[in-house]
Formats: C-alpha cells, sequence, structure tokens
C-alpha cells in the first residue's frame, strides 16, 4: 500500500477575539474554589483595590457586569425619571438601556466621523435645564475629548459617568479613563481585561461610592439591615481572582495590542484605518476599519469570513434605529452614526495573533 499523502491542512480560521488565559488565572480560580469562599470576600476587595491603583481613583466598586456598573452609577448620581442623560448614539445598548432603567431619557449628540466617539461640539446644543448627567461613551478602547467635556459638565453643573466598558487601561493626556467623574469598566470575556463577566465602578466620590456599595447589596450595610432598596449586583471571588491575574497581564496585553494595531495600519490599503487623536492611548479593544463608498460592508465582510479572518460589527445601528429608544426619543437624524454604523469593520488586535495570522489579516483586507 501506498503510504497516506500529506493533506496540507488549510490555515484555521483567526477569531475576532480570544480570551488570553495562562496558569496564572487557572490556579487563581483553583485556590478561590478550594478556599470555600466563593461570593464577594477578599479577592473581590483585592481586585477593586488594584482598580483604585490602575485609574488613581479614590474608590472602585465592583459589579456583577459592566451594565449592572453603569446602572448603579446613574442611580448614585440620583439620576431618575424626569433627568436628561446625554450619550453617544454610536454604542453598546447597555449604555442606553441603563439611562432608560433609572426613568431617566437618553439624549443623543452625534459623534465624530474620525474617532467614532462623541462629537463635544454637539453635546452644547443638547443641554436643557433637564440634563443631569453626561455619558461619554470611550469606543473601542479610544478615550473621548475629556477636557471640552470637562468643561461642559463644569459650565453647565453636570455629572460625568464614562462609559469606559472598552476602555481599561487607556489614557487622556495621560490621565486613565474612569479617573474623570465617576467611570464604569466592563470585564466581559472578550475585554483587554476580564473575569468573564464583571464590572468596575470608580469614583472619587464619597457619597456616590457609598450609594454603589449599598444598591450593589440589598441596601445593605450591616447584615440584614436595609437602609434602601437594592440588588444583588455583586461580583464573586472566583471571578474576581480571574480579573486579579488578568490585571497583571494587561501591560504585555496592550503592549502586543498596540504592535497589531501599528502594523495593521501601516499594510493596510484597501480601507480607512482608524484615527488616534492626539494625546489619546489606545488600547485596541477593538480595530476597526471603515469600508470606502462603492464597497459593500456586509459584502466585505462575507468575503473575509470565507478567507478565515473573523470580523465583527460593532454596531450594525445606532441606538436611536431601535423600536424600544425610538419610543422614547422619537425619530431622530443622525447622519454621521449612520455612515459610520454602514461602514464599519472590526478585525482582529488581540495579544494572541502571530506574525503569520497579522500577515493572512492584511492580505485579504488588501483583497476586497
Ligand atoms: C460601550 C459598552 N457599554 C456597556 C457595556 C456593558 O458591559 P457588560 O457586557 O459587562 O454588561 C459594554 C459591553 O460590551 C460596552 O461595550
Amino acid at each position: 500500500m501506498p503510504p497516506p499523502r500529506a493533506v496540507a491542512t488549510p490555515n484555521p480560521p483567526i477569531p475576532i477575539s480570544r480570551p488570553w488565559i495562562g496558569d496564572e488565572e487557572k490556579a487563581a480560580v483553583l485556590e478561590v474554589l478550594e478556599s470555600g469562599m466563593l461570593a464577594q470576600g477578599p479577592r473581590v476587595a483585592a481586585f477593586e483595590e488594584a482598580f483604585t491603583r490602575l485609574t488613581g481613583s479614590r474608590h472602585a466598586i465592583a459589579t456583577s457586569s459592566g451594565t449592572t456598573g453603569l446602572h448603579l452609577a446613574l442611580l448614585a448620581h440620583g439620576i431618575g425619571p424626569g433627568d436628561e442623560v446625554i450619550t453617544s448614539p454610536f454604542t453598546f445598548i447597555a449604555s442606553v438601556n441603563t439611562i432608560l432603567f433609572t426613568g431617566a431619557t437618553p439624549v443623543f449628540a452625534d459623534i465624530e466621523e474620525g474617532s467614532f466617539n462623541i462629537d463635544p461640539k454637539r453635546i452644547e446644543a443638547a443641554i436643557t435645564p433637564r440634563t443631569k448627567a453626561l455619558m461619554p461613551v470611550h469606543l473601542y478602547g479610544q478615550m473621548c475629548d475629556m477636557d471640552e467635556i470637562t468643561a461642559l459638565a463644569e459650565k453647565h453643573g453636570l455629572a460625568i459617568i464614562e462609559d469606559a466598558a472598552q476602555a481599561v487601561g487607556a489614557t487622556y493626556h495621560g490621565r486613565q479613563a474612569g479617573n474623570f467623574g465617576t467611570g464604569v469598566f466592563s470585564l466581559y470575556a472578550t475585554k483587554n481585561v476580564m473575569s468573564a463577566e464583571g464590572g468596575m465602578i470608580t469614583t472619587d466620590d464619597d457619597r456616590v461610592a457609598d450609594r454603589c456599595r449599598l444598591l450593589r447589596n440589598h441596601g445593605m450595610r450591616k447584615r440584614y439591615q436595609y437602609e434602601m432598596l437594592g440588588y444583588n449586583f455583586r461580583l464573586t471571588d472566583v471571578l474576581a481572582a480571574i480579573g486579579l491575574a488578568q490585571l497583571d497581564r494587561m501591560p504585555e496585553g496592550t503592549r502586543r495590542r498596540r504592535a497589531n494595531a501599528r502594523f495593521l495600519s501601516a499594510e493596510i490599503e484597501s480601507v480607512t484605518t482608524p484615527v488616534v487623536k492626539e494625546g489619546r492611548d489606545h488600547v485596541w479593544h477593538q480595530y476597526t476599519v471603515r469600508v470606502p463608498d462603492g464597497m459593500d460592508r456586509d459584502d466585505a465582510v462575507n468575503r473575509l469570513d470565507a478567507a478565515g479572518i473573523g470580523t465583527g460589527v460593532f454596531y450594525p445601528g445606532g441606538a436611536h434605529r431601535f423600536d424600544h429608544i425610538k419610543e422614547v426619543v422619537g425619530d431622530l437624524e443622525l447622519p454621521v452614526t449612520d455612515r459610520v454604523a454602514a461602514s464599519v469593520i472590526s478585525l482582529p488586535v488581540h495579544p494572541l495573533l502571530e506574525q503569520n495570522d497579522l500577515e493572512r489579516i492584511v492580505a485579504a483586507v488588501n483583497a476586497l
């Protein structure tokens, strides 16, 4: 019998994201499991402490997700029915849904074409006597124009609640995301620092921190003494153990993401590569390109998929395009968001990419 012929193995698909999990995360989880103390306890406290060191904020409050973190941050700032919160329409729906859950009204200011972030020039026009807070969203890991946003907040006496879900470790002129007001991070499985599910609120405001802690745990400061209506939005020690190991990994993960983004931006020619604004340290949660006029985005996604390149479309529509939001804000024209939503594609940029993967991504994108 002739020897079996070697079959060429095709290149495996490159996923859009892949969690970077090593022995440290596994050992940390086992240690918690063996301790028998699984729910919110010392690991959560250590994780919170690590976030105060990272962001320079006085307080950090861990939550069960970024969504529950945003919800608590809004409530802790006293936001509720009759209030307005100005945010970006080009975001994950949790930014907007949490405003709705408090009974407040989301008000959208359209985004900048280059950075994909809320345009501060449009914020001022959206401020009314009902406006209580500004919620900038640091999309894809790049911070918003915080000088302009801070100046507006001060001028009009508004709170800043940063949706920093995608921006752990990002900076604006050297100052960390989450340090400009009350910040909220997501630790969802695909994030740069993850705990499978989880969130973190950071703030310098003692009262906001105290309310977040109470609201997170049934309004209890002392066991079974209920000071207010509250939720169970706690993080567990099992998940905090993962998050602590991830924080140690973050500097190297960010270094790799930046190197990957640099390579992609240097080599990609067929589509518009991302803009990094002056004074920003982008952490590249996503690397998002725009297809040029005349190229069909969905067709491009299908062709990249056929070439084994995982992609994401974050997000195919602005928040103002969904019925439950239209019911509240009516029919809005937000032309920049609509144009951007029709043309974005996120490409793999995660820290586990090899040089060969990057070259395959470039070749497939340049062949579009
Ligand atoms: C911009 C933004 N806000 C809020 C969230 C909500 O975070 P989580 O999924 O942890 O609830 C996310 C999560 O993807 C997000 O990207």
